[in-house]
Parts: C-alpha cells; sequence; structure tokens
C-alpha cells in the first residue's frame, strides 16, 4: 500500500541548497515540495547570483520546487513574486517564521509577528497587488514571545486567500529547542481557514503516522533535520516499507555525489569541507558507535584526510 498524504522538505539555510535538493531527489524522493531556504528581496530589485542559482530552473524541478521569500516590504515582495512566477514557478512561500535575531531585529521573518498591523498591512498589499497567476503560502512561527499572541495572527491570516499555511508551533524565542506547543496548532485547526501543514520534530515513520493519525483533517507535513538525518524516512512512509537502519551503500553514493559536486562548484577545500560538515550535524546520530571518526571527520582541513576518514566510517 502506498500512503498518499504528502511530505514537504523544510528549508534548511546553508543546508538544502539546489544541489541538495536535486541530490536528494535522485537518492531518496518520496518528496513532493522542495522549499528553498529564503531569498530577501530589497530596493536594488536584484537577486544575487547566489539567491538566482538556487532558484535557476536549469538547477530545479519548476512544478515541486517552491522558492521563499523573507520580507517585509510588499513592493520587493511582489517584484520577486513577479520574477519567480516568469520562471515557471507554481507557488512561492511567505517566510514568517525565521527566528534569527538580525533577522527579527529587521521586523522580518517572525520579527514580524510582533507588529500584527504591519504584518496585516503587508498581506493586504500583497494579496491586492497580486497579478501573476501564482499561489501564495505562508510558513509561521505562533508568535514572537508568547504563543498565545497566535489568536490574532491567526484572525489576520484568515483574511487572506493564503494557499497553505504551515505552522511550526514555537514562537521565535523557543528557537529550535524548546518543546513545541501542539494546542496551537489544535487550535489551527479549528480555525483557520487555509489548508495546514505540521512543521516540527519530525523524526520517525512512527512520528509522521501519529501526527496524521491525531490530525486527520491535515494532508502534509513538513520535515526539516528529521529528513536529513534519514533521507529515506519520506519514501519509506509513501511506500509503507518497513523501517530500516540507514542503508550505507546507498548513503555512500548519495554523500559522494554531493562532496563531488561541491567539490566542482566551490573554489578551495575550506568551503567544501565546511559545506559537509554542515550534513554531518544531522548525518552524525546515524553513527552512535563511531564518536570518535565523526570527530575526525568534523576536525578534518583536507579533502584527502575527510575521504580517508569517511572510508574507515563505510
Ligand atoms: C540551520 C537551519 C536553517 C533554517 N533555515 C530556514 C529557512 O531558510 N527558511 C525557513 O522557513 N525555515 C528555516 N529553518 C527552519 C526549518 O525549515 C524548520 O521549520 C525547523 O527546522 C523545524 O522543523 P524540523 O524539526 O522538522 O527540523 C531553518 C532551520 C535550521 C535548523
Amino acid at each position: 500500500m502506498t500512503n498518499t498524504k504528502k511530505i514537504y522538505l523544510a528549508p534548511l539555510e546553508g543546508v538544502t541548497d539546489s544541489i541538495f535538493r536535486k541530490t536528494f531527489a535522485k537518492y531518496y524522493g518520496g518528496i513532493d515540495k522542495y522549499y528553498t531556504p529564503f531569498i530577501s528581496p530589497n530596493s536594488t530589485f536584484k537577486f544575487t547570483t547566489r539567491e538566482f542559482k538556487d532558484i535557476n530552473p536549469d538547477n530545479n524541478d519548476i512544478n515541486t520546487t517552491v522558492p521563499q521569500l523573507l520580507t517585509n516590504n510588499a513592493e520587493h515582495f511582489l517584484w520577486a513574486v513577479h520574477e519567480i512566477s516568469a520562471l515557471g514557478f507554481k507557488e512561492i512561500n511567505f517566510n514568517l517564521g525565521c527566528p534569527s535575531g538580525t533577522v527579527v531585529a529587521k521586523k522580518k521573518g517572525s520579527g514580524l509577528l510582533y507588529y500584527p498591523e504591519d504584518l496585516d498591512n503587508m498581506l493586504y498589499e500583497v494579496f491586492s497587488g497580486l497579478k501573476d497567476d501564482v499561489a501564495i503560502s505562508i510558513k509561521t512561527r505562533l508568535g514572537k514571545v508568547e504563543p498565545e499572541e497566535f489568536y490574532e495572527i491567526l484572525d489576520i491570516y484568515n483574511k487572506y486567500p493564503i494557499s497553505e499555511l504551515t505552522i511550526h508551533p514555537r514562537v521565535q524565542k523557543d528557537f529550535y529547542r524548546e518543546p513545541i506547543h501542539p494546542e496551537f496548532f489544535e487550535y489551527a485547526i479549528e480555525h483557520a481557514n487555509a489548508p495546514l501543514v505540521f512543521n516540527g520534530e519530525i523524526k520517525t515513520i512512527s512520528n509522521i503516522e501519529n501526527t496524521f493519525r491525531k490530525y486527520p483533517s491535515i494532508n502534509a507535513l513538513m520535515i526539516g533535520r528529521g529528513l536529513i538525518a534519514n533521507p529515506s524516512l519520506a519514501f519509506e512512509y509513501k511506500e509503507s516499507l518497513a523501517v530500516n537502519s540507514l542503508d550505507l551503500a546507498k548513503f555512500k553514493s548519495f554523500h559522494d555525489d554531493l562532496l563531488s559536486q561541491y567539490t566542482a562548484i566551490l573554489s578551495g577545500e575550506k568551503p567544501v569541507l565546511h559545506r559537509m560538515k554542515e550534513f554531518w550535524v544531522y548525518w552524525e546520530c546515524n553513527f552512535p558507535e563511531q564518536d570518535k571518526i565523526i570527530k575526525k571527520i568534523r576536525k578534518s582541513n583536507r579533502i584527502e584526510e575527510y575521504k580517508s576518514y569517511m572510508s574507515s566510517l563505510i
């Protein structure tokens, strides 16, 4: 039996770039939509080279990739929507969840949630000014300081034709570690107009199954760290496969493919190793008995050194 509920890959800045997303799809798949890390449109009305590379249709499947925008300016947002929809993308996501201090200080990401009037004005301008035939979805936290802020925020979201509302049920000051507040997701199930997507702390097939069982009205989950740590999670869920430990041969091919692509595009060994080490933050939990080698991998300064530790691991 195959499962028909949807799984989305969450955006992780510095981790889930177009190379990762494409390579993930090649080796594992099981993902209905791949969200890009945020792009920050601004008064230059230009994407940076790095931003454009990440959404370039040559490097992405326009049907399953959802570019994400981070801004508090409707004009900048609408400019980027126009440019991105002209490339063929069907959906664009608005980041209202980023908890980073520098982002929040600029009243962006979850920082904008603290100013409900500004949020409402921005959404009004975006939806009344939207000329392109593209869906606008939102990824949000519950608020900035207290989860109760969410009641007013949801009332605002309910005024607009948001195609999908992904809720990460934490507030800004919770960052990524404090316990989530599922009761506010339950509140959203009762009161939201937009279709909902749950995001947060899903790591296993039983987490996926239990979440869909607990919230039968939702059709999709967004998973970040759990999918990076265990890239076969979505595929195994979709195909109702028995839960296996990581297939090391396949993981090695996936790893080696990523390494060779980053080696080809990044100049110098340091940036390549930096990139690979970002993944190891999530991968290391698969090797609980091998902490000494993992430590060496994470400390290696040369690619040859890194590769030799890798080959003693797998
Ligand atoms: C290193 C890192 C970078 C992230 N970058 C983004 C981002 O660019 N846009 C965004 O909406 N969320 C971002 N997130 C949040 C994730 O998309 C996701 O909401 C969060 O990790 C919780 O889901 P998870 O428990 O399944 O990982 C980031 C999270 C981490 C840890």
